[in-house]
């Protein structure tokens, strides 16, 4: 989509839909009466008609019959004029876009009052018309048939392009492409989408973008003795993968931050087998690695001044003859023990040796992404992330990036007490806990193998995959948690 900003009157200006946002009882402000006196008085009488008062989330499309360079103009409702929020402009840039798109609109503009031209209203309205704009019709043999939206203006009789927007406009545009990726890398059937296909999306991406990359086959991991990911690809006919892509700043990096994404390609549970309705859409268990693959993308692009490391330890985890058996017991290469009782806290298994890696290389943060227990989803829903941290500062940073990108986050506390839970009688530790929090438990499953470096692990379950259309983010893969990861690696 090509992106314009521009200063331009509203009768001047020249497209398909052009949308005007409205607060609560602005109906007949200034930039609608100019409206009125141009399409002679049928706009009043519509608005009139319809009672659209600005509330938000309603619109009110009107076709200017060629009185305007417009060939319509959406009013849309942004609410009461003190309760905008920047995930306002991102949800009614949403409702625009399919407004627009069903219009069959090639030239979407907004029109921006003067008080109203706010920085980060600007850009939350490219980044959510952007994210709008997202497809996955591959599979369909009738696709939408519409054209897609090709240009964005955003105009204003005194609009200015400040270095602060272009900045904003910059990352916005890319970002997207590495939350289309995740979207992607979800979307795709667990039979296109294997550990061996998310490997090579991963080593496409390092080729020619700056990145290094390490893709480690069978051998490399049983040489590296990664057992807990060797345990749960045992029984898959799938091979594992072990990605590693590496981003490293000119100069010297001011942190180094390790991104762990889990990368189970499908989950049936193994022989702690799901029932099949859970089962349904268990391609989504590799959302944690497709996150860190796109938050590397955009990296690469954007190139802030930190290093940053991402790991997806990537397998299935089916039932077979070979397949781990409950009762079973793990002896990772750091020493620890585990017995696994329940194939299904697999997550866990796998995230354990990405861990363990990422800690021998020292960083200064590590933050893993896991779609890891249901048990989170049960507590915040679907469209909230958990949140665990040992550390204030870092747990502090992640809830700010969040709350501004529109990705919650909400923070779950590591009850010590808790860690008597997951002790086991024959090893170490076990892989499920036996109280009732199971998110808690899976997250002091993940704290035993960070070494104690500050950590945060965002249990993504709920939010990786949406159930329906959102607004600005499409039924299916998501990408949750690419733009937070961006935006607290552009703030380091
Ligand atoms: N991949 C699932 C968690 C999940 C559930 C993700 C729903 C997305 C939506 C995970 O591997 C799992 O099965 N966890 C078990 C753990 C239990 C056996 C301790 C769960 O949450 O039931
Ligand atoms: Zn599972
Ligand atoms: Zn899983």
């Amino acid at each position: 989509m090509n992106i314009r900003v521009q200063q331009q009157s509203l009768t001047s200006l020249e497209s398909d839909v052009l949308v005007i946002p409205l607060t609560q009882g602005e109906q007949s402000n200034e930039t609608v009466q100019v409206l009125s006196a141009t399409l002679n008085g049928a706009l009043r009488e519509q608005i009139t008609r319809s009672g659209f008062t600005g509330k938000e989330g309603e619109t009110l499309l009107f076709h200017t019959q060629g009185r305007l360079p417009s060939r319509s103009v959406l009013l849309v409702g942004l609410g009461k004029a003190d309760a905008v929020e920047t995930e306002t402009w991102r949800r009614l840039a949403g409702k625009s876009y399919k407004e627009a798109r069903g219009q069959g609109a090639k030239h979407l503009a907004w029109f921006f009052a003067a008080d109203r031209g706010r920085d980060d209203a600007l850009a939350a309205v490219v980044e959510a018309t952007l994210l709008s704009s997202y497809t996955f019709d591959k599979y369909k043999s009738e696709k939408n048939g519409k054209p897609a939206v090709e240009t964005l203006t955003l105009a204003g009789t005194n609009l200015q392009k400040t270095a602060t927007l272009t900045r904003a406009l910059d990352i916005a545009q890319k970002t997207a492409p590495g939350v289309f990726l995740a979207r992607d890398l979800i979307n795709e059937p667990a039979s296109v989408s294997t550990p061996t296909y998310l490997a090579e999306q991963a080593a496409k991406l390092s080729r020619g973008n700056g990145l290094k990359g390490e893709i480690w086959g069978l051998n490399k991991i049983k040489a590296a003795k990664m057992s807990g990911l060797l345990a749960v690809a045992r029984g898959s006919v799938e091979e594992p993968r072990f990605i590693k892509l590496i981003y490293k700043p000119a100069g010297k990096p001011r942190k180094k931050v390790a991104l762990v994404g889990k990368g189970l390609t499908f989950d049936s549970g193994g022989l702690s087998l799901k029932p099949a309705k859970s089962m349904e859409t268990m391609k989504l268990d590799m959302s944690g690695g497709a996150t860190v693959l796109g938050v590397m993308e955009v990296v690469s692009q954007l190139k802030p001044q930190v290093q940053v490391t991402g790991y997806v330890p990537a397998t299935e985890n089916m039932p077979s003859g070979t397949a781990q058996k409950p009762g079973d017991i793990i002896r990772y290469n750091n020493g620890k023990t585990v017995e696994v009782l329940n194939t299904d806290a697999e997550g866990r298994l796998i995230l354990a040796d990405a861990l363990i890696q990422a800690v021998q290389e020292k960083p200064d943060v590590i933050i893993d992404l896991a779609t890891l227990t249901g048990a989170c989803v049960v507590a915040l829903g679907g469209q909230i992330a958990g949140l665990f941290s040992n550390n204030q500062e870092l747990a502090e940073a992640l809830l700010r990036c969040g709350t501004e990108t529109g990705e919650p986050l909400w923070r779950l506390p590591l009850v010590k007490e808790y860690k008597e839970d997951i002790k086991s009688s024959v090893a170490d530790i076990k892989n499920i806990g036996s109280g009732n929090a199971g998110a808690i438990a899976a997250a002091l499953f993940l704290e035993e193998f960070v070494g104690g470096l500050p950590w945060a692990h965002l249990d993504i379950a709920g939010p990786a995959f949406a159930e329906r259309d959102g607004s600005y983010i499409p039924k299916g893969g998501t990408g949750f948690g690419v733009r937070t990861l961006v935006r607290y690696l552009l703030s380091l």
